[in-house]
């Protein structure tokens, strides 16, 4: 069992942290959890409801005092120390996604890097949170500009990235001084268990960081309505997204929402070809296509169209699906059965539509949800898999006439998170700059995550920024304060 391949062994907990003390809540109820590239059980943990919620919230709120209270710096050597365990922890922990999540070693490595990224990035942040003073109207009044943390945050987070989109968001709220409490997806909880373990290890305080185990609803739901959180962050759906902003308005509570994409990826006819397919594989088959910024949508000038699919799809047939935890595996296993029913529906739906399938099309032989690498040409603008998110290794190929047109068509959707485009002409670049409705954009570029940049959506994408300067300040409240009495 590859679990006895971890070296520091209680990385792995069947727990979960919460009221300053491991816990299983009633143990009658618990959550079994499948890697999805064996389909074994791994292990449970357990599932929590609205009883250790609320208590959770109480915790958290009297960490606050504390912790906000504290200097920066102070609270800034602690994150800089959970960011160096993860890093020493590096191949535990990375097998431990690989085990959960299902995807290839390399990449959960290289998300592990990614995810302590933030927290290094933020423990630095926490120290340059200023305010200001302004010039006043007035000779006798002064005016200031303090920023306070928010308070308590609940931030609920997908099996997509198990770990770096926990410490995107609890790095910045921690640095800020909020305190937090967790809730991973069922599906992949161990990984935000690690960090809560290697957190204790750093001596974050019990109530700062906690991690709640369990089915979202009752959860996040008694975050949403708890007029002690003051703030949401949340990474999923679009349609999940909206309906955590419609339970918000009760108690106006401050959200984050990080939600699906459709992104296109352009690439004009005077592109450099070898470039746009590297990144176009790179774009679209991290983690297998389940990644929200991936690009879902090939569009593609006529001139260099026929070019690229069949560079594209000899590239593409280069990949190694299988067990992440093998040698040499690029394509994990997909998440669950759902998601491997939604990547036929929208095979089934292109071909119906006139797509011609130019490689893959259906499940590979080495178990049920494993996904062969699928492109697809001539796909028509009505089709499923340009109109949403795919989220599976699926690449349908749309060809375009005039920038004009590609534009038009990038822009047609309601999402707007990631988008890219291939061009070597400066004056394209602008363009697309100028016009694209997505909060990021790659040019000639297809892996454009990072911690020093801000990280968000437009449109249905929802709002907020993650990473980078900007994501610091959606934890932190203005204040404004009027000194009077200088004559
Ligand atoms: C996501 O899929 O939401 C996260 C991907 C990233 O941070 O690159």
């Amino acid at each position: 069992m590859s679990l006895q391949l971890l070296q520091k062994k209680d990385l792995f907990r069947q727990e979960a942290f919460w009221g300053g003390a491991w816990g299983k809540g009633n143990p009658d109820l618990k959550i079994e959890v499948v890697n999805p590239a064996t389909l074994d059980i791994i292990g449970t943990v357990p599932s929590l409801g609205r009883k250790e919620t609320l208590e959770a919230v109480q915790t958290s709120l009297l960490a606050f005092q504390d912790w906000s209270a504290r200097p920066a710096k102070e609270r800034s050597i602690l994150i800089r120390t959970w960011s160096d365990l993860m890093k020493k922890n590096r191949e535990d922990l990375a097998l431990l996604m690989t085990l959960e999540q299902g995807k290839p070693l390399i990449e959960s490595r290289a998300e592990i890097d990614y995810s302590a990224s933030f927290l290094e990035w933020f423990a630095e942040e926490g120290k340059r949170v200023y305010g200001d003073i302004i010039p006043s109207h007035r000779r006798d009044t002064k005016i200031e500009v303090i920023k306070e943390p928010v308070g308590v945050c609940g931030i609920l987070t997908p099996w997509n990235f198990p770990s770096s989109m926990i410490t995107r968001k609890a790095g910045a709220a921690l640095s800020a001084g909020c305190t937090v409490i967790g809730k991973p997806s069922e599906l992949t909880p161990f990984s935000a268990l690690a960090l809560a373990a290697l957190a204790l290890e750093a001596g974050i305080p019990e109530g700062v960081f906690q991690v709640l185990t369990g089915y979202p609803e009752e959860i996040a739901n008694t975050l949403i309505d708890s007029s002690e959180v003051k703030k949401i962050s949340f990474t999923g759906s679009t349609r999940v997204g909206k309906l955590i902003m419609e339970r918000s308005a009760k108690t106006l509570k401050r959200l984050s929402l990080e939600l699906g994409g459709n992104a296109p990826f352009l690439v004009f006819d005077d592109a450099d070809l070898e470039a746009a397919v590297k990144g176009a594989i790179l774009s679209k088959f991290r983690n297998a296509g389940q990644t929200c910024v991936c690009a879902n949508r090939f569009l593609v000038q006529k001139g260099i169209y026929n070019d690229f699919v069949s560079l594209f799809s000899e590239s593409a047939l280069k990949l190694k699906v299988g067990n992440g935890l093998e040698k040499d595996i690029t394509i994990g296993p997909l998440i669950s059965e759902v998601a491997v029913q939604k990547v036929e529906g929208h095979i089934r739906d292109a071909i119906d539509k006139g797509g011609k399938l130019q490689l893959g099309g259906k499940r590979s032989e080495l178990g049920k949800l494993f996904f062969s690498p699928t492109v697809i040409s001539e796909i028509s603008e009505d089709s499923l898999s340009m109109n949403e998110e795919v989220f599976g290794p699926v690449a349908p190929i749309y060809r375009f006439e005039s920038m004009e047109d590609g534009l038009r068509i990038a822009n047609a959707t309601p999402s707007g998170l990631a988008s890219y485009a291939y061009t070597q002409d400066y004056r394209k670049m602008r363009i697309v700059a100028e016009n694209i409705q997505a909060g990021m954009l790659g040019i000639n570029e297809g892996l454009i995550s990072t911690e020093q940049a801000p990280f968000g959506g437009l449109k249905e994408s929802g709002f907020g920024r993650e990473g980078s300067k900007y994501g610091i300040q959606e934890y932190l409240n203005v204040k404004y304060v009027c000194v009077g009495g200088f004559q």
